[in-house]
């Protein structure tokens, strides 16, 4: 089975049980939302005439994470793309109830697009670059972004940061895996100073940097304690949650922003400035 294949047949079955394992964490998904929607809008304009890539489609398959039908127009030229299939056809149900049918949602990977050189206005790439278990493809999936973007194009990247203090070495990740802990394949990442590196060298300039999300990684044991809190508090301690989520998020004002921080989230412009 090659690559693709397999990666297409986890993430459909991790998409196959999403829902029934209550995976979904409501507040947490919330504050993401509006996190992604305030990094976006503070980075870039979103206008009609642009062509916008999403780099994967979970989110807008099952829901409270969702952002991007949120920032796009509804009949953007928007291209969804996923290597599952599954999340796909769930995306563009999503997207069609939404009045969202001038996008294209396609099942592809993002190591190979399926997309023209110099095609694309904007790429918002949120943690998808981060499940691979490699260095070498995070950076055959960068140069992808790099060929596809128009000159003066912009990319919206995160992924997860090995600078946050509860980043585990791999090995630990690994066995995290094996275990069964972990809900997904979660992979390698970049450090930001190679993540700048890589992109100069396809031609991309950083012009904005910073740390999102503010909590440990993995996440698995914030998701239990903001269901274990909610549960337990039949809903009565919502409020409280959101506030504290909103108070940790402050630290993306701070100096050590990248030792809380979940990810590393970059704008980059094709051909901008060195
Ligand atoms: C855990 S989800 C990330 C979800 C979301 N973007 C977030 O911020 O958490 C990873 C997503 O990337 C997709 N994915 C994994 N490998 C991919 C590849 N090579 N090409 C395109 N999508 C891929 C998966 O199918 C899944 O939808």
């Amino acid at each position: 089975m090659s690559m693709p294949d397999k990666e297409a047949e986890h993430w459909g079955e991790v998409a196959r049980g999403w829902s029934d394992k209550g995976y979904a964490n409501e507040l947490l998904g919330e504050q993401k939302r509006k996190t992604y929607i305030d990094l976006i809008t503070r980075w870039t304009r979103i206008t009609a005439g642009q062509k916008i890539l999403k780099t994967d489609l979970f989110a807008e398959a099952f829901g409270v994470e969702q952002f991007f039908f949120d920032i796009v127009p509804a009949k953007s030229d928007v291209v969804g793309i996923d290597v599952s299939i599954e999340i796909v056809a769930e995306a563009r149900s999503q997207a069609l109830k939404r009045g969202m049918d001038a996008g294209q949602y396609l099942c592809g990977d993002v190591k190979q697009l399926p997309l023209r050189d110099n095609s694309i206005d904007l790429i918002i790439s949120d943690s998808t670059l981060d499940h691979f278990p490699t260095e070498a493809e995070i950076i055959t999936a960068l140069e992808e972004l790099g060929r596809v973007l128009k000159n003066g194009g912009t990319l919206i990247l995160t992924i997860d940061n090995k600078s946050n203090l509860t980043y585990p070495p791999y090995c630990i990740t690994r066995l995290w895996m094996k275990l069964g802990l972990a809900p997904y394949f979660i992979g390698r990442t970049l450090s930001l100073s190679r993540l700048r590196r890589a992109l100069k060298e396809i031609g991309l300039t950083i012009e904005e940097n910073t740390a999102i999300l503010h909590y440990p990684h993995p996440d698995g044991l914030v998701r239990w304690l903001e269901r274990s809190l909610r549960y337990s508090s039949r809903g009565k301690l919502d409020n409280a949650i959101r506030k504290g989520l909103a108070c940790l998020n402050r630290l993306e004002g701070s100096k050590i922003k990248y030792l809380t921080g979940r990810y590393i989230a970059v704008k980059a412009v094709k051909g901008g400035a060195t």
